[in-house]
């Protein structure tokens, strides 16, 4: 196994749509937070990243958006370069974005925010409310209410619809389910499903990182600015390593410490019974 296929394991052969090679890049002079970080996205996929908070997720993204300053290393877009290409280039080319925070135009509409979307080519706007508003109907029923009322939920479906008005071909979508509680973050996951199944390609990155690999081609972590682990969602998921060291035994730790109370206070009982 060569070393590119280690380090994106699972990867369909054929040309990526989407390319990051040994990016170095950071906020501040001589701190780089990517450290030689690799990521491949083909067409038609969707892939996760997933890793501790700090490890440079929120960073790869917006470096791949010409948000945060590449220092070394190459991406590719259809096999064109688009290194430190700027955010409204890459609009152009058919790539957009939700970020993490901050993702909405508090003080305008819903219908607004929309348009805001479309600002660079605005006579797609007619076309793509109504196309967007098929997959948010909520958005459509209340187009008229202040981006800034609502609920963290519906921000996030506002900031995802605003995205996706461009008809972008591939999505950075930033933690679209942080904060929302879990009906609504199972609805977010099947949404970002049927988005990708309608043939937008995906890089998502989650803190609920088991529900995200379940719904995910392929997953990556990243540490530390860099690669540390790759390959199919559900392969991921099983694997002990992985388990250990970034999914977390949390689960079986509650578990056993719940069977261990109920132990306990049976012992009680049955000793204050004896007695
Ligand atoms: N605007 C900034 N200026 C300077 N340093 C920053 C900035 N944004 C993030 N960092 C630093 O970069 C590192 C990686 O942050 P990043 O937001 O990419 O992590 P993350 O993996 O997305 O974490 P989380 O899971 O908490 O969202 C952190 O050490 C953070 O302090
Ligand atoms: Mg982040």
């Amino acid at each position: 196994m060569t070393a590119t296929t280690q380090v994106h394991r699972g990867a369909p052969s054929g040309e990526p749509l989407l390319e990051a090679k040994d990016l170095y890049a950071g906020y501040l002079p001589g701190v780089d937070i990517l450290n030689a970080c690799n990521l491949v996205l083909h067409p038609g996929e969707l892939v996760g990243i997933i890793g501790p908070n700090g490890a440079g997720k929120s960073t790869l993204l917006k470096a791949l958006f010409g948000l945060v300053p590449i220092r070394s290393g190459a991406v590719t877009l259809h096999g064109e370069e688009i290194t430190n290409l700027r955010a409204d280039k890459l609009v152009h080319r058919g790539v957009g974005f939700v970020p993490q925070t901050n993702n909405v135009f508090p003080s305008l509409t819903i219908e607004e925010n929309m348009q805001m979307g479309v600002f660079q080519d605005p006579k797609k706007f007619a076309s793509r409310f109504e196309q967007i508003v098929d997959l948010f109907p909520t958005l459509g029923d209340r187009r008229k209410q202040r981006a800034g009322s609502l609920s963290g939920g519906e921000r996030q479906m506002v900031a995802m619809a605003r995205a996706l008005m461009m008809d972008p071909k591939v999505l950075l979508l930033d933690e679209p389910s942080a904060g929302l509680s879990p009906v609504r973050q199972d609805e977010t996951f099947i949404r970002t499903r049927r988005i990708n199944k309608a043939g937008v390609s995906i890089i998502i990155v989650e803190q609920n990182a088991r529900r995200a690999l379940q719904i995910c081609d392929r997953g990556y972590v990243l540490d530390q600015g860099a690669n540390a682990y790759s390959g199919p969602g559900r392969e991921m998921m099983n694997d002990p390593k992985v388990i250990e060291l970034y999914l977390g035994t949390l689960a079986t730790d509650v578990e056993a410490a719940d069977a261990e109370r109920r132990a306990a206070q049976e012992g009680t009982a049955e000793g204050g019974a004896s007695q």
